[in-house]
């Protein structure tokens, strides 16, 4: 058998459980956490008891009494959440919690991924400060009108923060920078093992050389301040708080995750910005549930939208899903701080390159280009014939790994490499790996160019160490690797964009200092200082969702890189935070955002509501700004298979206004209403169009507000689910097994069937079950996957290519057991030929109406032991 019988009887636990309403079963990919097998997050009812300490011990009591063995974890208690997580070790044990008239819901713990940041450059020693508020106006929030965030306290909840780091206040505790926190884990915790747990009072992260200094970097984005070197975070006289959930490697289960949440809270942090991670355009869990309770207690939520831009349309990533929760999409910053190089051929000329490893000891080496045209497209993908023996070869970036062209410089004798990006890619810190001996750095495209003219008169280069800045050509726009929305529901994710690509902040000393990352993960605390700015100005009392509206409001949308047409909100959100203008704004309205829903389901109009929140009688003009459609698909090239990255369309909806002007007179509002007119697209083609309604103060002193939004030409519900060509079954050896072949397994070894599903189209339900041919019924489900849960709810769509936080497929193993209906322990299926069915629910499908959900049916499988 392959799973523990504790899990494959849960999974038919949860087919029964939870039509109960109880039992939510794990809903997301999780990084090898099968030690937490058994571990459960328990929510007490609602029940007013004075003496709550006695509800942990009489819950654990009363399933010792019951003969189970259970482990406390963490204990929770707020208004909005009192519960323990425990660990237990039968599936009996977990039959008895779910009966528990105590118990509200019970959710399996499961692992979160350490957030992954883009290395950009960590080496640098000698930071110049390059940051991003010219691009956001916080330069001006703080030199015009002198606000910093104080008394405005912002938790973060990541790795630790090394407070130590002149920019953080060099001390813990209160009237420090990092007054608050608490480190839940310690550094030996591998995210699974309770035996590597060991928490402390003191959030410091001193892991040294390995590990990435995570939180250091948002801290030092949201409150850094270090004089010597010109360096200021967004809200630099916040106060910080760290809740330490990450050891020094690894992932965290949601437990501590929740635990950390509810501490921040208490703290009483005004804003929480939260390092969670995980593609889905669905979910639900705890933590999301959890988060937007919070929301819904007066604390601001920002979670990152997700890294899987290569990924396309629909990948919006969990638990950022979550309605009151801003998703934050990555801007790109204006300039990179770059070590210098200099070129024989170039005179006077300093060039910026970035390198993962130390700057290169090389002067007045030869320079030779690999190829001999700038247009080339596979430079260096092929083995090297050019003479760049003990000389600097010059490569395009492109085509192939970094690795493999690095690798036939190294072959080919070159003594160092010089990689110049593509039009419009700034340049990054490439890494190799230990088989590479020779230098490699990366330069810009212009730079490449400009050096290629003068091969001809035979270029040197010598490196230096001087910094210098280089500027980024796709600055102000959303970053590449930025993930597009929006959910499958066609709810608008992300909401707000941050600077994201490439941030300078702070890193722990054992890291040099100082150095830049990209990610959504920087994008989120950008939000996060901002958020405590508009804090200390509007005072404190904002409800959360107002003060998103507000941001939102006052974005700005930005263009498509190299192009003329916006763009699309599922890839920007609102646009880029402008603070300045957030503060000073005095129009309000509301919804911030809207869909229009995909056209099977288009709703017409809406109403949108204008409120003078200003001293003056002021007059507003409606005007409508179209972006470029999403083109998720190429229908004719590739059918459903939505396209990596996504695309765009010059397609735009028309807008009209029940108003052309209104006049507001102070603290007055109006409705106006807003109708759509999708535009006259292929169906087919499922675009997603949208833009901005632009609400114009005529004042010359306001801004005019932007309110995204988005619709589909077409029906998601016919969206094909399932690829072509799957589901399949695969033997454990890869080969793939033909439909209506009759395969045999004798179940000894590996020698079992996998069923492998992929989805061009995320499904909020997938049913698994195992048919004997002969009577035509259904014997039961296939058990449990841990990877999945049974059933399986809310499963984000596969990608092509293996990106961050989505995966190419599908896999359930079946290894001869049944989950008969009704029954608590799977059993093994005696000889026979079987099929496995497998159905999935279509998108804005009705379980309960048999057309909605597409099913598939296995070839024969002869289970045959010997
Ligand atoms: C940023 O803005 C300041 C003044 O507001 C200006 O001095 C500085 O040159 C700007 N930097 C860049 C790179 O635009
Ligand atoms: C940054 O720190 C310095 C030195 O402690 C202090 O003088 C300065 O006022 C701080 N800046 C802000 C914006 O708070
Ligand atoms: C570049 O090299 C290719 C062969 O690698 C050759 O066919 C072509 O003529 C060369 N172009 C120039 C401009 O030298
Ligand atoms: C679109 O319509 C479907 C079906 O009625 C609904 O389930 C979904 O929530 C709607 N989406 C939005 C954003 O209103
Ligand atoms: C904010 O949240 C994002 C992910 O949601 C995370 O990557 C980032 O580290 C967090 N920042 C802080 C300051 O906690
Ligand atoms: C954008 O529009 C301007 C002015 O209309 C034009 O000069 C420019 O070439 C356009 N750029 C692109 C990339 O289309
Ligand atoms: C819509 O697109 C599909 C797929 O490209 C094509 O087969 C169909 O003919 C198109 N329909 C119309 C009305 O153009
Ligand atoms: C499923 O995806 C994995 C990679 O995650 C790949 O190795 C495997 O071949 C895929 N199987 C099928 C049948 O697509």
């Amino acid at each position: 058998m392959k799973f523990a019988a504790s899990l494959l009887t849960l999974g038919l636990l949860c087919s029964t459980l939870v039509e109960a309403g109880k039992f939510h079963p794990r809903t997301k990919r999780s990084v090898d956490d099968e030690p937490l097998r058994g571990g459960y997050i328990v929510e007490f009812t609602n029940t007013n008891t004075v003496v709550k300490a006695s509800r942990y011990r009489s819950f654990v009591s009363t399933l010792g009494a019951k003969g189970h063995s259970v482990a406390v974890r963490q204990k929770y208690e707020t208004e909005v959440f009192s519960g323990i997580s425990i660990t237990v070790q039968t599936e009996n044990a977990l039959h008895d919690i779910i009966n528990d008239p105590n118990v509200a819901n019970v959710w399996p713990i499961f692992n979160y991924k350490r957030p992954e940041v883009i290395k950009v450059e960590t080496r640098n020693n000698k930071p110049d400060l390059y940051f991003a508020h010219n691009l956001t106006e916080v330069n001006k929030v703080h030199s015009v009108l002198g606000y910093y965030g104080k008394g405005i306290k912002v938790g973060v909840i990541d790795s630790g923060i090394d407070y130590t780091h002149p920019a953080l206040g060099g001390a813990f505790g209160p009237g420090h920078k990092v007054a608050y926190g608490y480190d839940l884990v310690g550094d030996a915790f591998d995210g699974v093992h309770a035996s590597t747990l060991h928490p402390d009072d003191d959030p410091l992260d001193k892991c040294g050389k390995g590990s990435e200094g995570h939180g250091t970097h948002v801290s030092g984005i949201i409150a850094g301040n270090d004089t010597a070197k010109g360096f200021l975070g967004v809200a630099p006289q916040a106060t910080l708080g760290m809740w330490r959930v990450f050891g020094c490697k690894g992932s965290t289960p949601n437990d501590i995750i929740i635990k950390a949440l509810e501490m921040a809270y208490k703290a009483g942090m005004d804003v929480i910005n939260l390092s969670l991670g995980g593609g889905s355009a669905w979910e639900e869990d705890p933590g999301s549930i959890f988060a937007d309770k919070l929301v819904g207690l007066g604390r601001s939520l920002v979670i990152a939208q997700g890294n899987d831009g290569a990924g396309g349309i629909l990948a919006a990533s969990a638990p950022g899903t979550g309605r009151r929760v801003i998703a934050a999409a990555s801007f790109d910053n204006l300039a990179l701080v770059m070590n210098s190089l200099t070129v024989s051929t170039l005179p006077g000329e300093v060039i910026g390159y970035l390198t993962d490893g130390d700057p290169p000891a090389l002067a007045d080496v030869p320079l030779v280009a690999v190829s001999n045209t700038t247009a080339v497209e596979d430079d260096g993908c092929n083995a090297i014939t050019k003479d760049i023996k003990g000389k600097i070869a010059l490569i395009k970036r492109g085509t192939c790994a970094f690795l493999t062209k690095v690798t036939n410089a190294q072959n080919a004798g070159a003594v160092g490499v010089i990689i110049y990006t593509k039009d419009g890619q700034a340049p990054i810190a490439v890494s190799t790996d230990a088989t590479i001996k020779i230098p490699v750095v990366c330069i810009a495209n212009a730079d490449g160019v400009k050096i290629s003219i003068t091969l001809s008169k035979g270029p040197k280069i010598t490196f230096g160490k001087d910094v210098v800045l280089g500027s980024i050509p796709t600055a102000g726009t959303v970053s590449d690797f930025s993930s597009w929305g929006p959910t499958n529901e066609l709810q608008l994710k992300p909401n707000l964009g941050g600077i994201g690509g490439n941030v300078y902040s702070t890193l722990p000393g054992y890291l040099g200092g100082y150095g830049t990352y990209s990610g959504t993960s920087m994008a989120s605390p950008y939000i996060a200082g901002s958020i405590a700015l508009l804090l200390e100005a509007r005072g404190q009392k904002h409800d959360p969702e107002t003060v998103t509206e507000i941001f939102q409001n006052y974005a700005k949308p930005a263009l498509i890189y190299g192009t003329n047409f916006t763009d699309n909100p599922i890839h920007q959100g609102a646009g880029l935070i402008q603070v300045l203008d957030a503060i000073k704004g005095t129009a309000h309205v509301s919804p911030a955002e809207l869909s229009f829903n995909d056209t099977a389901h288009h709703v017409r109009t809406k109403t949108i509501t204008i409120t003078n929140r200003g001293k003056k009688q002021t007059i507003f003009h409606f005007d409508h700004l179209p972006s470029a459609a999403g083109a998720g698909y190429d229908v004719a090239k590739s059918g459903f298979t939505p396209v990596e990255p996504g695309s765009y369309d010059p397609a735009a909806a028309k807008v009209k206004f029940s108003e052309k002007f209104v006049t507001l007179k102070p603290g007055k509002s109006v409705k106006v209403q807003v109708s759509v007119f999708p535009p006259k697209a292929n169906l087919t083609d499922h675009l997603i169009y949208g833009g901005y309604l632009v609400v114009k103060p005529l004042d010359a002193d306001q801004k005019p507000i932007h309110v995204p939004y988005i619709g589909m030409v077409g029906n998601m519900h016919d969206l094909p689910l399932f690829d072509k060509d799957y589901p399949v079954i695969q033997n454990t050896d890869g080969s793939l097994v033909k439909p209506k072949t009759k395969v045999t397994y004798t179940l000894a070894g590996t020698d079992y069937p996998k069923v492998v599903l992929r989805l061009l189209t995320g499904t909020a339900h997938v049913k698994l079950d195992i048919i004997n041919p002969r009577s035509k019924t259904v014997l039961g489900s296939l058990p449990f996957n841990p990877t999945y849960g049974s059933p399986v709810n809310f499963l984000a769509r596969n990608t092509i290519d293996s990106i961050q936080g989505l995966s190419q497929n599908y896999t359930w193993a079946w290894t001869g057991y049944v989950t008969p209906k009704g029954r608590i322990a799977p059993v093994p299926v005696p000889n026979g030929v079987y099929y496995i069915s497998v159905s999935a629910l279509k998108v804005f499908g009705d379980a309960k109406k048999p057309k909605d959900w597409v099913k598939w049916l296995s070839p024969p499988l002869v289970i045959k032991r010997s």
